[in-house]
């Protein structure tokens, strides 16, 4: 069914004002998820601690991501941040038997790098796969590095800095081959494109609820799946991670049987209202629509750049992208600087400018950004 993206616009208020195209940084917020928020105050203020509505809000989260991921809830952590999730998975990993290697690629985002550097103290060996003379990373490059001592392949979906988008299920079949699990990181890939773990294979999954989920900061997920449940135990926890929360119980860890167990403490109350709202809004528009949408919108703006004679770096194949669209800047800050004036809201990171495109992103947005950096090329192109 088609979906009325142009009625969906009205439901952020930010997109009246300004051309927004920075979902892969922050959302915008839907007046849904506004409502949300104002419900958790109304809570607080008319209840008080009003525990018990405050623990579905945290399951509702849970069977909502695992709708998403077509995942089981059992199979879902609802974690603090990605860092959190990681962290609770590498506490459970042992890296002294015969397989110590971590394979990480050039496209990660920090923390799913640092984190697994973090663990070399424990025996960890973590690998770099490097990127390509074109910039790619191939699939080649991942053959090389992958081998019998690889304990894990903990990649990026799609790369925050270039928007380029891994080819996750040909690493999964080198994985599964020489006998190694994969993390995917899709913080950059979830809520635009349309993620379903089992199909991809992955072993665990983690992302969070401020970019393309509309939810808000705080609050993420850990899929870790069913086979892998039970068998891992972190020893980074926590009393919400335990099998009997009420239990209060001090003389022992008795880890939850369901992936509850990569949690620690109290939930962030307030952002599981938020991300329950943003996570209901975005399945309700249904991701594989959005997907859609959103490659649309990436394709023209990237066709609309060649025009103009400012080309991006993204790759150009629908199968090596994600929502963000990359454009090369001999200063991205001032370039990003000069587009907000214009009230054009993008972000950079290194020598680049993105825009990143969501469901609520439309041709007009992609002509504001082509008008204003057909004015700024003389100044600003490389
Ligand atoms: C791909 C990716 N992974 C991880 C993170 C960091 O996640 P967190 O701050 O929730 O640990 C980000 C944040 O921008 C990201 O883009």
């Amino acid at each position: 069914m088609d979906r009325d993206f142009e009625a969906l616009r009205g439901q952020f208020p930010l997109l009246a004002r300004k051309t927004y195209l920075n979902s892969g940084s922050y959302c915008a917020l839907a007046n849904s998820v506004r409502a949300a928020f104002e419900a958790y105050l109304e809570d607080r203020l008319l209840v008080g601690a009003n525990w018990d509505v405050w623990v579905t809000k945290n399951e509702s989260v849970r069977s909502l991501v695992a709708t998403l991921l077509r995942a089981a809830p059992d199979e879902i952590a609802v974690t603090a941040s990605v860092s959190a999730g990681l962290n609770a998975l590498a506490s459970a990993l042992q890296f002294s038997g015969p397989r110590t290697k971590v394979i990480v690629s050039d496209f990660e985002f920090p923390t799913n790098a640092q984190i697994w550097h973090a663990q070399e103290p424990r025996g960890a060996r973590v690998v770099h796969v490097p990127r390509a003379a074109d910039g790619y990373i191939p699939l080649e490059a991942f053959e090389k590095a992958i081998d019998e001592r690889t304990q894990l392949v903990a990649v990026t979906h799609v790369c925050f800095r270039n928007g380029a988008k891994l080819d996750i299920a040909g690493i999964v079949r080198l994985a599964r081959a020489r006998g190694a699990k994969v993390l995917l990181d899709c913080y950059q890939s979830v809520g635009s494109i349309d993620i379903d773990v089992k199909a991809l294979d992955v072993d665990f999954a983690a992302g969070g609820m401020l970019k393309y989920l509309l939810g808000t900061a705080g609050i993420g997920f850990l899929y870790v799946r069913d086979a892998f449940v039970k068998s891992l135990v972190p020893t980074n926890s926590g009393w919400f991670a335990q099998e009997n929360i009420a239990a209060m119980d001090i003389t022992a860890n008795r880890p939850s049987p369901t992936a509850r167990r990569f949690e620690a403490g109290t939930p962030a109350v307030v952002n599981s209202y938020a991300a329950e709202a943003g996570l209901k809004l975005l399945l309700e528009v249904g991701t594989a629509a959005i997907e859609k949408r959103v490659y649309s919108l990436t394709r023209r703006c990237m066709r609309r750049l060649e025009e103009i004679g400012w080309p991006s770096i993204t790759p150009v194949q629908d199968e090596r992208r994600g929502a963000t669209v990359a454009v090369p800047s001999r200063d991205s800050a001032q370039l990003c600087a000069e587009l907000l004036k214009r009230d054009i809201v993008t972000s950079h990171r290194d020598d680049n400018a993105r825009a990143s495109f969501h469901f609520y992103n439309n041709e007009d947005d992609v002509e504001a950004l082509i008008a204003a950096m057909k004015e700024l090329r003389g100044k600003l192109a490389p």
